[in-house]
């Protein structure tokens, strides 16, 4: 079955504790909330593109346990189309993640368990619908070299590529070159550059920087409550942040942001009114908790773009 948007990625259960401060080490202290439930970025993107109106297929390994069964039901819930390995023998991950009471900012730790695992030859079975895709995305849970044979495939079938660069990593120019888009944050953009990232200006120096390394139509920074960055040929401009309401938990604006950019493409949206809905996306997110669980229909995401 043809999809418009393929991802390559990871399913994780997240557990996510609020305080107002990270415990120091040594330290135990009682969290002011908690919740379980499905994340991932990978898996995250899947849903934020399938409910922003996309067609989207999801390729991921997971284990045979509680946690993979809850990505089996977000997808089934999202309208995701899962393209999953079950892995006889490893669990599916999981993601420690602290929420900050006030800000709603967040730290994460991550163990990918069976995606951990996924293998090249895991594409083979799927390879009609990796070439077939109009856009393709992945990130880097999984093995890099994965990714990089994902991003292959799909320039082969002549999809869309887009790269969500995290979590932070070096990679090598000949994966870049295979990219349309990249998407880093900023401390993603500088591991890559090695430019820090700390506004508009150093965004747009780090983004000239990906483009000489061989990203082929733009790289887009995102700058967290600052919007985002888009170099492209036609030169740089920053996007504005969107306001949807208070905001209460920040973890996965960037897969927000990223699914409903693929889904605005692959809707065949110019790149900037591909970012404005993909800003839209990430707004809503960012005034609900959770992950995959904060993720916008597409009417909500066309309310807030006529509002
Ligand atoms: O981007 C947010 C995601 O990163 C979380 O869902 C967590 O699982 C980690 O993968």
């Amino acid at each position: 079955m043809p999809h418009d948007i393929v991802i390559l990625g990871v399913f994780v259960a997240d557990a996510a504790f609020r305080s107002d401060r990270l415990p120091a080490l040594g330290e135990t202290k009682i969290a002011t909330g908690f919740t379980l439930g499905p994340g991932g970025k990978g898996s995250n993107q899947a849903v934020a593109a399938a409910k922003a109106g996309g067609n989207v297929g999801f390729i991921t390994r997971i284990g045979r346990d509680t946690f993979g069964q809850m990505g089996q039901d977000v997808w089934a819930a999202a309208g995701v189309h899962a393209l999953v390995m079950l892995d006889p023998d490893l669990p599916t991950g999981a993601a420690g993640i602290f929420v900050e009471d006030n800000s709603g900012l967040n730290a994460i730790l991550i163990s990918p368990g069976a995606a951990g695992a996924i293998t090249q030859a895991d594409l083979t079975p799927h390879a009609a619908i990796i070439t077939g895709a109009k856009v393709a995305v992945t990130q880097l849970e999984q093995p890099i070299a994965v990714a990089h044979a994902f991003l292959r495939m799909a320039r082969a079938g002549g999809a869309i590529t887009i790269l969500n660069p995290a979590p932070a990593a070096a990679l090598p120019a000949e994966m870049l070159a295979l990219c349309d888009y990249v998407t880093p944050n900023e401390k993603e953009a500088e591991a890559l550059t090695g430019i820090a990232v700390t506004d508009v200006a150093s965004a747009t120096a780090a983004a000239e920087a990906l483009l000489a390394m061989g990203v082929g139509k733009a790289a887009i920074i995102t700058l967290g409550a600052n919007g985002a960055l888009l170099r492209d040929r036609a030169g740089a401009r920053h996007i504005p942040p969107m306001q949807a309401g208070p905001v209460v938990d920040t973890t996965g604006a960037g897969d927000a942001f990223n699914g409903g950019f693929a889904c605005a493409l692959a809707q065949g949206m110019e790149v900037r009114a591909a970012l404005d809905f993909a800003t839209a996306v990430a707004a809503i997110s960012v005034t609900r908790q959770g992950t995959a669980a904060s993720m916008p229909t597409q009417a909500e995401v066309l309310a807030l773009l006529q509002r």
